[in-house]
């Protein structure tokens, strides 16, 4: 039996910190959406749609934008755009596109994924990005494109490395494809236009639904052939929408109103951080938290108990044996914070 504990929390009120995926939207942001113009966005008439494709579009220097119901959506279409079957792509071993995406471009696309050893960032090297390039013999699929991610797990690559890796594959030929739902996260944190951290990449797939607070929804930009035919490959996978202005207007009041605010879930992070680290059976590289994500180290055999002893006081962990995942977003203030900190200090009292 879980002892239910004397907790102070409201139950209906969780502490959510699996990801930064279950934020609700606000007040704010409902009311945007029901003011939403719509159309039928397959014929490309919804105006609330195109609005938020020319802006995600202006806002990553790029020519223009498609707006899809996910991440995976976003990053899938992308890849079905950039690849034929038998061609490669060349990814790091621990990015979404390799270990989370149910393997959907080999799947659906014929296209092998070569995965690439990452560091603790999550950041690769040119050197094997080059290496890993095959050659011009028919034993070996075509290598045709790479892929980056920012942020991973939480981690900032900063535009030098995004820009080194991004050159490096050209120069042998690839194209360059970010995936960057937490792109606006990577942003803030560098203090650097987000579209100074993409120049040198071809298509970035930016999250809505993350950090960022809305329901649903990524835009892929690229140049205006490759979004045409992402528009084919997204109708292919079933992915056109009718009057989805609705969830636009939820993406744009976004723009407009959460990447700023961004930089409160990283305080928050970095607050969190520092009180678990005074927990003994905790242990945490703070000085890792650049973003919204923490990583908590417990003892072993002990992170199955302490999620089961948390959600009995209305806080929900990502699961994980030893190692979990504490992610802050727009729902997660300084007393959740402290809260949640409080209530592992007391598990582990
Ligand atoms: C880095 C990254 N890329 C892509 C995705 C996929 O997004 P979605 O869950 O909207 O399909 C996620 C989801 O968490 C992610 O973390």
């Amino acid at each position: 039996m879980i002892d239910q504990g004397a907790s102070k929390i409201n139950k209906s009120h969780y502490i959510d910190v699996r990801s930064d995926t279950v934020t609700k939207p606000t007040g704010a942001m409902r009311e945007a959406m029901v003011a939403a113009e719509v159309g039928d966005d397959v014929y490309g008439d919804d105006p609330t749609v195109n609005t938020l494709q020319k802006r995600v579009a202006l806002l990553l220097g790029k020519d223009a934008g498609l707006f899809v119901p996910s991440g995976t959506q976003s990053n899938l279409v992308a890849l079905l755009s950039h690849c034929q079957r038998g061609d490669e792509l060349l990814v790091g071993d621990c990015y979404h596109i390799h270990r989370y995406e149910a393997g959907g471009v080999s799947v659906l696309g014929g296209v092998m994924m070569e995965a690439i050893a990452t560091d603790h960032r999550g950041c690769m090297k040119a050197a094997q990005i080059v290496k890993a390039i095959k050659p011009d013999d028919l034993h070996c699929p075509i290598s045709r494109l790479l892929c980056l991610e920012n942020t991973v797990s939480g981690h900032v690559l900063d535009v030098a490395d995004i820009t080194t890796l991004a050159i490096a594959g050209k120069g042998c030929g690839l194209s360059v494809h970010l995936d960057g739902a937490r792109l606006m996260n990577a942003a803030i944190k560098l203090g650097v236009p987000a579209c100074d951290i993409v120049k040198a990449v071809d298509s970035v797939s930016l999250c809505l639904s993350k950090g960022l607070g809305a329901p649903a929804g990524s835009v892929l930009v690229g140049s205006n052939d490759f979004i045409t035919r992402a528009r084919r490959m997204r109708k292919l996978v079933g992915g056109g929408m009718r009057q989805v202005g609705i969830l636009a207007a939820a993406g744009l009041y976004a723009l407009d109103n959460h990447i700023e605010r961004l930089n409160q879930d990283h305080e928050h992070a970095i607050r969190l951080a520092e009180q678990l680290n005074k927990i003994n059976q905790v242990t945490i590289a703070v000085d890792q938290v650049d973003t919204n994500m923490v990583f908590m180290t417990v003892p072993d055999g002990s992170g199955v108990a302490l999620c089961e002893y948390l959600a009995a006081r209305g806080i929900l962990l990502g699961e994980g044996n030893n190692v979990i995942r504490l992610v802050t977003h727009l729902d997660i203030g300084v007393d959740e914070v402290d809260q949640l900190a409080a209530e592992i200090a007391n598990f582990f009292a």
